[in-house]
């Protein structure tokens, strides 16, 4: 029998048309466009604005365009995995309420929470029901409404994330593109510097809760910097190597979008130079699950069949990973 492989056959994505950029930040918190574009490379970030939207509300087109790109209608859908820490709801899962709305009526689904690597894991998780031959069409979409989890007095970090969502579409092939090897991770010593305190069951919302602001994401900066900048350069680093790739073999490095400083680090330890790293940090900031998707959104036009392309992610929990990609298709 043929070794069947998980190709990613076409790309999706949504961006909330709203800019929060830096000098409107500079009226909201004590900073400066200064800081924040030498801190981290962002210039501005998406928010969802409007009463009753929610991460569904950008999952939906991101998924929408990706099955006109592939000239697929959603019935033909297996499984969506919604990869994100900002669900509409704790339950049902955002994926159960993305096929409702899109008439995805064949699929199965369920949420994915991984934080920063939400989007790496789900395609490892998506990949090997590709390669099983149990399923033909899996979408992995990586999506956060950070805007919903941020606290906008808190200058540390609401200067770092937005809004967004990609997509991509798995399917079976026969020659060998698509997901090569996957190098995940996870570290539960991590959760003190990078959660949300309340309205899981630990803490469920009381007025207190909200009081205390213990709904927002709580970062320790500095301490979340030391692990990615050494952890997401080893993992791009270690997938490179255990496939005997060297840089010169290596197309793209897709990097999480969380520091710029941290995507500089990772392209430096892989040999890289500039112009093989995807980056849209600065109009988008940190999208959580959404920011590996939204680059390869993106960059959609520059992939070539064949490509390698190297996916790497740092995030909560601590998670995270690498993924070796051969890209499937040529531009269209
Ligand atoms: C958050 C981050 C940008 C802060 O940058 P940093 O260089 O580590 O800055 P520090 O936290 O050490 O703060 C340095 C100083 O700037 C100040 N500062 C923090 N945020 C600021 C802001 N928005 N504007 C101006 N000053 C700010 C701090 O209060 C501190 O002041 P002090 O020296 O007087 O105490 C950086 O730590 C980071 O990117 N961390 C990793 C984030 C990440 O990857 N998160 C997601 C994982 S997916």
């Amino acid at each position: 029998m043929q070794k069947i492989t998980a190709a990613i056959t076409a790309v999706g994505g949504y961006v909330p048309e709203y800019k929060l950029t830096n000098a409107e930040l500079e009226k909201m918190v004590d900073t400066t466009d200064e800081w924040i574009r030498t801190r981290t490379g962002i210039e501005e970030r998406r928010i969802l604005k409007g009463e009753g939207l929610a991460t569904s509300d950008m999952v939906v087109p991101a998924v929408e365009e990706l099955c006109r790109k592939r000239g697929i209608q959603p019935e033909e859908i297996d499984c969506l995995i919604v990869a994100t820490v900002t669900p509409d709801m704790v339950f049902p899962a955002t994926a159960n309420l993305v096929c409702e709305r899109i008439g995805a009526k064949n699929a199965w689904g369920f949420d994915l929470s991984a934080a920063c690597s939400g989007f790496l894991y789900g395609l490892s998780t998506g990949s090997m029901f590709i390669e099983s031959g149990r399923y033909k069409k899996v979408v992995v979409v990586g999506a956060d409404k950070m805007s919903a989890i941020i606290d906008y007095a808190d200058r540390a970090t609401c200067i770092i994330f937005g809004d967004g969502a990609g997509a991509v579409l798995l399917e079976p092939d026969t020659e060998g593109y698509g997901i090569q090897d996957c190098f995940l991770k996870s570290d539960g010593s991590g959760a003190p510097y990078l959660h949300m305190k309340a309205g899981g069951s630990l803490h469920p919302a009381t007025i207190a809760t909200v009081t205390n602001h213990m709904h927002y994401a709580y970062q320790e900066g500095k301490t979340v910097f030391k692990f990615a900048v050494t952890e997401m350069a080893d993992a791009a680093y270690q997938i490179m190597t255990r496939n005997n790739l060297s840089d010169q073999d290596i197309a793209w490095l897709v990097p999480h979008q969380a520091n710029k400083r941290i995507i500089d680090a990772t392209a430096d330890r892989m040999g890289l130079p500039a112009e093989k790293v995807m980056i849209n940090i600065q109009r988008y900031g940190n999208t959580t699950a959404g920011t590996i998707p939204l680059c390869l959104w993106d960059y959609e036009q520059k992939l070539k069949k064949g490509d390698n392309i190297v996916l790497a992610a740092f995030g909560g929990g601590f998670t995270w990973g690498s993924v070796l990609v051969k890209w499937a298709y040529d531009p269209k």
